[in-house]
């Protein structure tokens, strides 16, 4: 069936592979987060090791919130490790960092992501898309607020 909901299907579309992106940013970052948690070492190692996992915990929650927002929106979700690794710019890490990388690398992927959802909820805003925004505008908070619990410890 038709949506009906008051925003044409092209700036709809334009709109949910703003979130597509976003997702596979999230995802990857999920991910990103987790390996850390594993495998940090060192003398912070039970607070990042904490700190990681209550962070990923979040991210697990909300690639939830993303992707139904792009069905509400009337597409579907593109969801593989391959489609996320096509669409992300978060930097996959293949071998076993120190704390301090492990710290900005996590924040450069925050910062990353950030920067893109501001300009998804920037186009979703000119299409009067409120649910949209207002859902970004939540995101942003939490991102903003994970990088600057990492940004602190460097
Ligand atoms: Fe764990």
């Amino acid at each position: 069936m038709d949506v009906n909901i008051g925003i044409s299907e092209q700036n709809r579309l334009a709109i949910s592979e703003g979130l597509a992106r976003m997702l596979a940013d999230t995802y990857a970052l999920y991910l990103k987060t987790q390996n850390f948690h594993w495998n940090v070492r060192g003398e912070q190692f039970y607070s990042l090791h904490l700190l990681f996992e209550k962070q990923y915990q979040e991210m697990a929650e909300a690639v939830d919130v993303v992707a139904e927002r792009i069905r509400a929106l009337g597409f579907y979700v593109d969801a593989s490790f391959s489609a996320f690794k096509k669409l992300t710019l978060v930097k996959e890490e293949e071998k076993v960092l120190n704390s301090k990388e492990m710290l900005q690398g996590l924040l450069q992927g925050h910062e990353v992501l950030i920067q893109w959802a501001r300009k998804v909820a920037e186009i979703a805003d000119n299409e009067r898309d409120f649910a949209t925004v207002d859902m970004i505008g939540r995101r942003l908070g939490e991102h903003e607020k994970m990088a600057w619990f990492l940004r602190s410890h460097l």
